[in-house]
Parts: structure tokens; sequence; C-alpha cells
């Protein structure tokens, strides 16, 4: 497996590139890109790390070689949030570097599988399959959201507030990737009761958790170290899948047919070809319907937004 970083040099890009230099599967290829001048020492510092990984550095003018012949492409390239603000608010500037970035996937590796982490998500995986469209190689079965950390961060505080292990604990989140379109299925959290009161606060701390790093690191960025623990997790998960293993993710997808939004996190069983399924989220408790409904047209809007910005 040859798997590609783009903005390997950042916070959430060493994280990753640490955790899949140890994880990936021996034999596999790591390329490391940014256009950060301290790309080839990441990439040089990793090598020296004893696993049968192979660990190559590309700086600004070697994307078309540091994609060539990739299955997977991981894209954390852009700017984090600073407090105070909003994940649209990096709109500006992360639209056109996702844009620029889909665009030399699609010329060097237009059968790759894409996950994006870049934010703002909701919006930025609709312009990534409106590049990819635009060149004529879009596949839906092989472009994701990453919405793997709102999973993690839910099974971390609902393992917490139940004094269970979070082995144990498994929270389905569906929906999109910021504020309220983060939708945690708590009703169905297998083993655990909630109150009324829980359920609400539980909801709102997960839908806020980003903003808690934010302003924890004041003005440091965001969320790093346990983003690159769960593009990590979502990335070793494909990788398995891509190599026949049968894999459930929740994942950020075109649904088609979706009465919620032409993209949305559900569950997904991944396969050798990408998206082998989308998996129903099943029955929604009162609570979770009315946050659904409330937020679907916001989700809309991100995904017009990244739409839009492509064509025009
Ligand atoms: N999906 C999620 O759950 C999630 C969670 C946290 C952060 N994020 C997002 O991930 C992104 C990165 O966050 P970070 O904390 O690693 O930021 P960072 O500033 O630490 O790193 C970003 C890296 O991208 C590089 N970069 C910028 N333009 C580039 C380009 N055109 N090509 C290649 N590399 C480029 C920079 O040089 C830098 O090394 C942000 O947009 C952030 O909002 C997503």
């Amino acid at each position: 497996m040859k798997v590609a970083v783009l903005g390997a040099a950042g916070g959430i890009g060493q994280a990753l590139s640490l955790l899949l230099k140890t994880q990936l599967p021996a034999g596999s290829e790591l390329s490391l890109y940014d256009v950060a001048p301290v790309v080839p020492g990441v990439a040089v510092d990793l090598s020296h790390i004893p696993t049968d990984v192979a660990v190559k550095g590309f700086g600004k003018d070697a994307l078309a070689d540091a994609l060539s012949g990739c299955d997977v492409v991981l894209i954390p390239a852009g700017v984090p949030r600073k407090p105070g603000m909003d994940r649209s608010d990096l709109f500006n500037i992360n639209a056109g570097i996702v844009k620029n970035l889909i665009e030399a996937c699609a010329d060097n590796c237009p059968n790759a599988c894409i996950g994006v982490i870049t934010n703002p998500v909701n919006t930025t995986v609709a312009i990534a399959a409106e590049t990819l469209k635009a060149k004529g190689v879009y596949d839906k079965n092989k472009l994701f959201g990453v919405t793997t950390l709102d999973v993690i961060r839910s099974e971390t505080f609902v393992a917490e507030l139940k004094g269970k292990s979070t082995s144990d604990v498994h929270v389905p989140v569906i929906g999109g990737h910021s504020g309220t379109t983060i939708l945690p299925l708590l009703s169905q959290v297998e083993g655990v009761s909630f109150t009324d009161d829980e359920i609400a606060s539980l909801t709102k701390r997960i839908q806020n958790a980003g903003t808690e790093v934010v302003e924890a690191k004041a003005g440091g960025g965001s969320a790093t170290l346990s983003m690159g623990q769960a593009a990590a997790r979502f990335c070793l998960s494909l990788v398995k899948a891509l190599q026949g293993e049968s894999v459930t993710e929740y994942t950020y997808v075109q649904v088609d047919g979706s009465d919620d939004a032409a993209f949305f996190a559900h569950p997904v069983r991944l396969g050798k070809n990408g998206v082998e399924e989308i998996l129903p989220y099943g029955t929604l408790s009162a609570f979770e319907e009315n946050a659904k409904n409330e937020m679907l047209e916001g989700l809309r809007g991100d995904i017009k937004l990244g739409v839009e910005f492509v064509n025009g």
C-alpha cells in the first residue's frame, strides 16, 4: 500500500505520519508532502524508526511524485482554527488548497481513495467531489470526509461519564463535521442509559469538543494529536479493507437518494473498492430526530457552497 499525507509537516500531518509509520502493514510506503520546507526533515526523522514502512518526503515542487501510484491519500493541508473562529471561517483559504491538491490527485493517482481532513469538511468534501467530476475521474466510493474524531471523542466522553472502559463503548456519529451537524446517536450506545439532561449536555460537549481544544490551545491551533489518532484509525481501516477485509467505519460520504443531504456521515462498509455499502443509521430517538431536522438546512448550505466554489 502506498499512502500519501498532504500537509504532512503540520500538527495533524506529523502525528498522523508517526502513527502510520509505526502501524501500516510491513512493505507499505508513506509519502509525505507539504509546502513547508521542513517536510524532508520530517521524513528523515521518521525514517529512523525501525519499521518496514518506507518513508519519503516531497517538497512543494514534487506533488506529482508524492502522489504517483498512491492507493490512499489523506489531506490535512490548510489552516486550523484560532479562538473565536468557526470551521466555516477557514473556507476562504482552505477551499483553494483542497481544490489544487485534489486536481493533482486526479492527475497522478485517479484511482486512489481520498480522505479529506481539512476543514470545513462539510464543504471541502463537496469541493473535492466537484473537482474530481470536472477532471472526469470521480468515484463516490473513494471519497471520504474524515469524521472519525467525532466518534473517538464520543467514545471517550461516554466512557468517562459512565465509568466504562473505552474499548467497550461504541458511539455512532452521523451528519456532518461542524457544530450541530455533528449528531452522536447516544440512544444507540449499547450497555448504558442516559438521563435526558445527560443526553443534552453530552451531545453539546461532543459538538463543541473541537472548540474545547481550540480554546485550551489559546491561539496555537486546533486538535492535532487526537486528530492524528482518528485519521490513523480511519486510514488503517481503509488499508485493511483495500486488502480484502470487510471493515465498518463512520465517515462522511456521498449518499444517493437520501432525504438528509447529498453528503452525510453514515456507517459505511469498506472493502476492496472503497465504499462497498452505505449502511442505514437505524432508528433515531425523538431528541436525535429533532436535532437532525434542525441541522439539515445548514449542512445542505455547506455542501452547496462547495459545489458553487468549483462550478461558479
Ligand atoms: N476533520 C477533522 O476532524 C479535523 C480536526 C482537526 C483539524 N482539522 C483541520 O485540519 C487542517 C490542518 O490542521 P493542523 O492543525 O494540522 O494545521 P497546521 O497549520 O499545523 O498544518 C497544516 C499544514 O498544511 C500545510 N499546507 C498549507 N498549504 C498547503 C498546500 N497547498 N499543500 C500542502 N500542504 C499545505 C502547511 O504548511 C502545514 O504544514 C485544518 O484545516 C484543520 O481545521 C480537521
